[in-house]
């Protein structure tokens, strides 16, 4: 095996929106580490990176929905800079915008997309041995070259599908067909799902092997798939759950530049509390007081729409000596309510509504847990840069959390706190065991040096990913 091809949406630091980007600008570099090129071929945007590099402009042509030309052109960011190839499909006024997702055409903006990557692949000399495509933007692509007769010598090259959610599926109207590539119209059933296309559906129909970003979440997916669980049960039989990793080249607390203070093994205690002087400093916080705090996005998986209640339970019901910080942004409403609780707690509770990269890091190096109420949870990426900065996580058992986190009680080795039911009530007595562990210092103490040497990072996974490989080229 010589080439893998990733196709996605996001790749940090090019374009990200969560943790699908934080996979696609990890696992590649650590496949090639493992001596096989591994490129990545996705969107432009007009983003800091997009803008400040030079690219290479290695192709341009016309790529058409219907009858209208889209004018394209494929910059290449050489391997230098990311460890892996990039190659970026900017497509006039469709791809090349500031947001990733969001808007009105996404459907043309990611089926366009799509033929532009069908064709680059027909183009290129040295095809790729396997097409790993991740989530519902790239979903098409696999039916496209197994189907479409432009791509008819694509076709039996290997193709893999990384689901990283199920709960978005990219469907549209049939109305919208004429933007694909000819293709056979006995095969239209493959694109079909509750009388509409599906990407997502689609492709778990046609491609070669599914991969799940971990193996719980694969177990929970044939009950909870948004639809898909009966599909998702049918095809159980090639699909994988491999968890995902940490890079440890971006979060490294000894090494981290977004951090206000570095630290190590040695130095948990002072480093870790520069990191909170800094953010009770900046939020007007108590510094005395544990600190909780949540980053994420507010859409109903999450559970951030209970957070405004959890927090008005622990300072009203529990009376618990806490502070709270939350970083993220989505639901109107929720924002609406968190506006409300901060001017009610002022000085207990604060939050940044948005996007900030930085911030985030410091949270983990200096907050002491980590919130992660979620109802549906893939994988989850943030619990385990809490576990690598020393953070302790208050986590709900599903997906990727229950198999990346241990309860203290439910073992010597425990480090985490768990919580069954993901309910304002169970939030907040998740968070008073929290403060029972704050004030067991050397136990608190203990379990934030054992939770730094716990080994997430990529290695095995990405191990895991080649063997996959293997055994489809084999076939
Ligand atoms: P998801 O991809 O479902 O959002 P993950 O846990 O896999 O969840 O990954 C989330 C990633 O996005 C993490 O790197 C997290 O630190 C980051 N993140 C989420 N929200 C924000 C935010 N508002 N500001 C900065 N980083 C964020
Ligand atoms: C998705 C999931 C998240 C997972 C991430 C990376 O955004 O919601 O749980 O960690 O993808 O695979």
């Amino acid at each position: 095996m010589n080439k893998i091809l990733h196709v996605a949406a996001e790749c940090y630091p090019i374009a990200k929106v969560g943790g699908l980007a934080d996979v696609v600008g990890a696992l590649p570099k650590y496949q090639e580490k493992s001596g096989i090129t591994s490129e990545v071929i996705m969107p432009f945007y007009q983003k800091p990176f997009t803008q400040t590099n030079e690219l290479q402009c290695i192709s341009n042509d016309l790529v058409y929905l219907g009858q209208t030309p889209y004018e394209y052109e494929i910059l290449e960011v050489p391997k230098t800079h990311l460890g892996f190839t990039i190659y970026l499909v900017k497509i006039e006024n469709l791809t090349d915008r500031t947001e990733v997702y969001g808007y009105h055409d996404d459907t043309e903006r990611f089926t366009a997309f799509q033929k532009v990557v069908a064709d680059f692949i027909l183009q290129i000399q040295q095809k790729p041995d396997v097409i790993h495509c991740h989530d519902h933007h790239t979903g098409l692509l696999p039916f496209f070259i197994s189907y479409a007769h432009k791509y008819e010598s694509l076709k039996d090259i290997p193709t893999v599908l990384t689901i990283h959610n199920a709960q978005y599926q990219g469907e549209f109207s049939f109305d919208k067909l004429y933007y694909f590539p000819e293709y056979d119209l006995n095969h239209s059933g493959i694109l079909e799902w509750d009388h509409q296309i599906n990407p997502l559906a689609t492709a778990i129909k046609c491609v070669w092997k599914i991969t799940t970003v971990s193996p719980s979440y694969l177990i929970e997916l044939q009950k909870n798939a948004n639809g898909l669980e009966s599909l998702l049960s049918h095809e159980n039989k090639k699909s994988l759950g491999i968890l995902n990793g940490v890079d440890p080249e971006v979060w490294n607390p000894k090494i981290d530049p977004l951090l206000e203070s570095n630290f190590g093994l040695q130095n948990i205690a002072s480093g870790r509390n520069g990191n909170k002087a800094w953010l009770c400093n900046k939020f007007d916080l108590d510094n005395t007081k544990p600190l909780m705090a949540f980053i994420g996005r507010f859409v109903y998986e999450k559970g951030s729409d209970l957070l405004p209640a959890v927090i008005t339970s622990i300072f009203d019901q529990l009376k618990l000596d806490v502070t709270v910080l939350i970083l993220g942004s989505g639901d109107s409403g929720t924002t609406e309510q968190l506006k409300e609780v901060k001017e009610k707690y002022k000085g207990k509770y604060n939050h940044h509504i948005g996007y900030n990269e930085k911030l985030s890091h410091i949270i983990y190096g200096g907050a002491d847990f980590l919130l992660m109420p979620s109802r549906v949870e893939p994988c989850g990426l943030n619990q385990m840069y809490a576990l690598r900065y020393g953070m302790i996580p208050i986590v709900s058992k599903v997906g990727g959390l229950i198999d990346t986190i241990t309860d203290v009680d439910a073992n010597e080795n425990g480090f985490g706190i768990t919580i069954a039911n993901v309910s304002v009530h169970e939030i907040s007595f998740g968070i008073q065991r929290a403060v029972d562990i704050y004030n067991n210092k050397s136990f608190y103490s203990k379990k934030r040096k054992q939770i730094m040497k716990i080994d997430n990072s990529w290695d095995s996974s990405a191990k895991q990913y080649i063997n996959m490989y293997h055994s489809l080229i084999k076939q």
